[in-house]
């Protein structure tokens, strides 16, 4: 496997990061869930480790994404990407912002008066989940975003080569651009706020960043299988399409109780439940594609591609219908059930996808034949088993908390710190289970193709 254009290889640099940020989300998670039984342990409070934990996933999932792309692009176009300098320019950018936003987050946590308004504007952390960035922040995402869309835009124009998988791929890249605006302004009113927040963040999850898997799914089966292009992408097109349909409108499923109006009970409840049916269709695409090739390029690869399709339907679809329908939300609202559901989602849906891209597409960035799979396949039994007890612990805690503070009417503190003190004890031995993963798979990505092959490479299945 080799790279078919030279400037492909700046991929490399973000996936870099990407996989470093991992780890720190992934330490700071474990931090997190210690605080959990031990609240005074670390120097650094609940909240901002929180903040850390969620900004980094989000940040390094975008980052992968971006590598992603500039590998996906220029293979598409089949030309050479239209400005190296420019991607490099926009990748230390987002280096050097991430971690000043970091030592933002840091700074005022030692000392809180650090982000005290000035002009009305607070210039460490917004205090919006998920979107914490500060104002300064938000005006260089956008900047580097709109040089990362037009290095690739220019790049199609250069063949004018549009394929079906790198324009849906460039789409969903534009509307997660687009849906990143209505996050970045205030409104006194706690409903208008939360209204347009959910945009970015539902939007993003159970929009623009699932059509962007599909795309990177049609990709990745296309590469490791060899099927026909044609086929993948008339599936490609269904799956994104009804991705469309049912998560555009589930986004009612946030509007049930932050006052917004009652109409939104019937939308969300009857849109969101329809969301695991297109991230079905992708499992079954990925299994049907597999089951009909007979030779198989890159192994590692498509077992990631198909553990990402079942991942995200049991994540996202499973654990996400079980609480949609307003008349279970109503009881489970904010609870650890949303946690569990957070965590799986995030995981099957993105990491899972980001890591995929990455066995798929670096062995040719390094330009190895065969590497050694063991420590890929180690890796993904370490994650995955971890996370899916996370998932059952957090779950538990959940139904005790819904059963115990929502119908006895018991004090949240008094569940927390009694009733469910088992469940954050599993959940913290668990997560240095998926620690020791995340630490075989970042070896793993630094060691892949330099060092001597020991078992050969199975090519068929
Ligand atoms: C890959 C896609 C998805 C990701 C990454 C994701 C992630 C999340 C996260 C992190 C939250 C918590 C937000 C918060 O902080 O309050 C959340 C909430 C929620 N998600 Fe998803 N989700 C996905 C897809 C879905 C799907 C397909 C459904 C429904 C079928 C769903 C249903 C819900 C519901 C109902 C809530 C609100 C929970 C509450 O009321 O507390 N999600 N999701
Ligand atoms: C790649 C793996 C992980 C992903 C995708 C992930 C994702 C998330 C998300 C989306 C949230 C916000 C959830 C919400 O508000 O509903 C969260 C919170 C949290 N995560 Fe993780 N996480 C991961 C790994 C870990 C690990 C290994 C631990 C440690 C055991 C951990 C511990 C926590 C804790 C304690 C919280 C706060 C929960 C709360 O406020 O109730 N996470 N994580
Ligand atoms: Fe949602």
């Amino acid at each position: 496997m080799t790279i078919k254009h030279e400037s492909q290889k700046i991929a490399q640099n973000f996936y870099t990061f990407a996989v470093l940020l991992f780890l720190v989300q992934v330490v700071v998670g474990i931090i997190a869930a210690v605080q959990f039984m031990w609240p005074e342990f670390f120097i650094l409070n609940f909240n901002i480790i929180r903040s850390l934990h969620i900004n980094a996933l989000v940040v390094w999932l975008l980052v992968g994404m971006m590598g992603a792309t500039y590998y996906v692009v220029p293979e598409e176009s089949e030309t050479e990407l239209w400005s190296v300098p420019l991607a490099k320019f926009q990748f230390w950018a987002t280096v050097i912002a991430t971690t000043a936003v970091v030592l933002g987050y840091i700074w005022m946590g030692i000392n809180p008066q650090a982000n005290n308004a000035i002009m009305g504007i607070n210039p460490l952390n917004e205090g919006r989940e998920y979107i914490e960035a500060p104002r300064w922040a938000d005006i260089l995402i956008v900047v580097s975003v709109l040089l990362f869309l037009l290095n690739c835009v220019m790049t199609v124009l250069k063949t004018k080569k549009w394929t079906g998988i790198q324009g849906t791929l460039l789409g969903g890249l534009t509307i997660l651009a687009l849906m990143y605006l209505p996050g970045m302004f205030y409104t006194k009113s706690m409903v208008k706020d939360q209204y347009w927040w959910w945009w970015v963040v539902h939007l993003w999850v159970e929009g623009a960043w699932e059509v962007i898997a599909g795309a990177l799914l049609a990709f990745m089966l296309m590469k490791t299988t060899g099927v026909k292009r044609e086929v993948v992408e008339k599936w490609m097109y269904i799956e994104v399409g009804l991705v469309m349909f049912t998560g555009i409108l589930g986004i009612g499923h946030h509007y049930y109780w932050i006052g917004t109006p009652s109409y939104w009970l019937w939308i969300g409840g009857i849109f969101s439940s329809l969301e695991p049916v297109p991230l079905l269709i992708m499992v079954w695409d990925a299994f049907r594609t597999t089951r009909e090739t007979r030779v198989v390029t890159n192994k590692p690869g498509l077992y990631y591609t198909v553990a990402h399709a079942i991942f995200n339907f049991v994540g996202a679809g499973l654990w996400g219908v079980i609480h949609t329908l307003p008349q279970v939300n109503k009881w489970t609202h904010g609870t650890q059930i949303t946690t569990a559901h957070g965590h799986l989602a995030f995981y099957g849906a993105y990491v899972l996808l980001v890591m995929a891209m990455i066995y798929v597409t670096l062995p040719a960035i390094r330009g190895v034949k065969e590497f050694n799979s063991s420590r890929a396949y180690q890796s993904f039994w370490w994650l995955t088993i971890s996370m899916v007890f996370i998932v059952l612990t957090i779950t538990g805690a959940g139904m005790v908390q819904v059963y115990m503070e929502r119908l006895m009417g018991l004090d949240y503190v008094a569940v927390k710190s009694t009733y469910n003190l088992w469940f954050w004890i599993f959940r913290a031995i668990f997560g240095v289970g998926f620690l020791i993963g995340a630490g075989i798979f970042v070896v793993d990505y630094f060691k892949l193709g330099k060092e001597p092959m020991t078992a050969p490479r199975p090519t068929t299945q």
